[in-house]
């Protein structure tokens, strides 16, 4: 049996006993897939690990960038409170499109709200609204902009809030520093900004499963 098999295995089975799909995740992966989406999606268990994270640190106010199809948006909007408030944003008018129509099924339309465009121009736009601050940030969009979207996540955040960046270690390729890949630039440049701000605590967790070999960051906001 091939690794890859024995992690999609080892998935199956976790997402079976501890994050089974109900009607409203199923579903949106059924009309993400029926759209054409790309599969890349967070994985269930990585969805649970993301809710987890969201309701251990108490989050009223989300932040996400990237939102495909709204799979992991449905994640985390369940961990927020009633009068919690969840913001993705999302570059492809078309995904927009299908991770509302996802949310509405899945009766979060009023706690979470996709906003379309580059997040390099919708994330100034929050900060001019006064948004945030924010308890917990997902970064999961063009991995070239990582750094970027460190910054403008430590500017909507607050001390104690938890910054969360996924596909930072992409099969390895991460620990190329000569790397030509944008993406992979674009981490590295990301992990040298964690290591030098003071104003940030941050570890890298190596994951495999279904989606491969891959990982995310966990950082906390400084006082
Ligand atoms: N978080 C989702 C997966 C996101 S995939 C989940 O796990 O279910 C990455 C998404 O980021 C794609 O939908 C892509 O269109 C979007 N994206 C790419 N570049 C972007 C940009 N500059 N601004 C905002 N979104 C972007
Ligand atoms: C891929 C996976 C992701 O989680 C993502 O955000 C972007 C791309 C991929 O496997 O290509
Ligand atoms: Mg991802």
């Amino acid at each position: 049996m091939s690794d890859q098999q024995l992690w999609t295995d080892v998935d199956a089975y976790f997402t079976s006993a501890l994050a089974p799909p109900d009607e409203p995740l199923a579903a949106a992966l059924r009309a993400s897939d029926a759209a054409g989406l790309p599969h890349i999606n967070v994985s269930p268990p990585q969805g649970k690990l993301l809710h987890l994270l969201a309701r251990i640190q108490g989050a009223r106010r989300i932040l996400e960038i990237g939102t495909l199809g709204g799979y992991s948006t449905i994640w985390l909007a369940r961990a927020l409170p009633a009068d919690g408030r969840l913001i993705s944003l999302e570059y492809d008018p078309k995904h927009a499109e299908i991770a509302r129509a996802n949310l509405a099924h899945a009766g979060l339309d009023k706690i979470a709200e996709v906003r379309t465009g580059a997040a390099l121009d919708t994330l100034p736009q929050l900060a001019e609204e006064g948004q945030g601050p924010f308890d917990l940030v997902f970064v999961d969009a063009d991995k070239v902009n990582n750094p970027h979207y460190l910054e403008w996540s430590l500017r909507l955040t607050r001390p104690g809030s938890l910054i969360v960046v996924d596909n930072v270690v992409r099969g390895g390729a991460v620990v190329d520093p000569a790397s030509s890949d944008p993406s992979i630039r674009g981490t590295r440049r990301l992990i040298e900004l964690l290591a030098e701000n003071p104003k940030v605590s941050a570890t890298a967790v190596q994951t495999v499963g279904s989606k491969g070999y891959d990982g995310f960051v966990l950082a906390r906001v400084e006082e």
